[in-house]
């Protein structure tokens, strides 16, 4: 997709992930989590699966889940996150296919896989409907797709998202858990399951593993001027040395293609 195509969105994608693809490959936070363990139980049973990791990035999700027996397809449209894909796999000695593509425009016959998996990327998309369409398209009758993102109570989409775009120009729309369970819904898929989990972030750990002093005063400005019900479902609290932190939820959703 061109620029022009999605109102410039891939461009920023490409734009903000080519900057920091280096600090995305040392990134700790990425590296795995809780996030990851669900998402890899929630596509069990991986050995011999054929995998797509829509949105690979630096190649984090594809690589445990090649671990785990998987032969993953790894999917992403910024050619410098997939070069660390194909550095992580060469280190780890896993074997891992790279595939330059929107994850909604997939150059693939349909049922060419078993799951499809998508990890802390799904706030990026222009169109998650067409998406989910797509990967409905790829994935087996049978098969499941597991994506794990953030994703705010409703009282605090607004706020959390308009962070989230000061600090990364190419951020989206983070759904809340029940948008995901209706967008699978809505896409065809049945066996939607959704659970989601919480963690307390100072702006320092939200901020990595790019820290951007602007992105931070940006974030200080709308934490301190929020509605009171916005900072209450955000979980907004001043730590003892002075800086802000708030609770960030996370959802894994699973589904299956008829
Ligand atoms: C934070 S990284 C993904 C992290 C990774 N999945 C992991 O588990 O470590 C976000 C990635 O989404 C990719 N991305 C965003 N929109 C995309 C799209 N429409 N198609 C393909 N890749 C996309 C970006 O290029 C970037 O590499």
């Amino acid at each position: 997709m061109t620029g022009g195509e999605d109102g410039g969105r891939s461009e920023a994608v490409r734009d903000y992930f080519s900057r920091h693809a280096a600090d995305y490959a040392r990134s700790e936070s990425h590296r795995g989590g809780r996030d990851l363990d669900m998402l890899a139980g929630a596509a069990e049973p991986l050995a011999g699966a054929e995998v797509l990791d829509a949105a690979t990035g630096t190649g984090f999700t594809a690589v445990a889940l090649a671990r785990r027996g998987a032969r993953v397809t790894a999917a992403d449209i910024t050619p410098a996150m997939l070069e660390e894909t194909a550095r992580l796999a060469e280190r780890e000695g896993v074997a891992v296919h790279l595939l330059l593509a929107d994850v909604a425009r997939l150059p693939v016959p349909a049922a060419s896989f078993d799951r499809v998996v998508s990890r802390r990327a799904a706030h990026h998309f222009p169109d998650v409907e067409a998406a989910l369409a797509e990967w409905r398209r790829v994935v087996r009758p049978g098969g499941t797709v597991v994506v794990a993102d953030m994703s705010p109570p409703p009282a605090a989409a607004a706020l959390l998202n308009a962070m989230e775009r000061a600090r990364d120009a190419s951020h989206r729309w983070a759904l809340t858990p029940d948008q995901w369970r209706t967008a699978l819904v809505a896409a065809g898929y049945d066996g939607v399951a959704v659970a989601t989990w919480s963690e307390r972030l100072t702006l320092g750990r939200w901020l990595y593993p790019v820290a951007d002093e602007a992105a931070r005063r940006v974030a200080e400005d709308l934490l301190a001027g929020a509605a009171p019900a916005e900072a209450l479902a955000l979980g907004r609290r001043r730590e003892a040395d002075g800086e802000w932190s708030f609770v960030k939820q996370r959802v894994v959703a699973r589904a299956r293609r008829p």
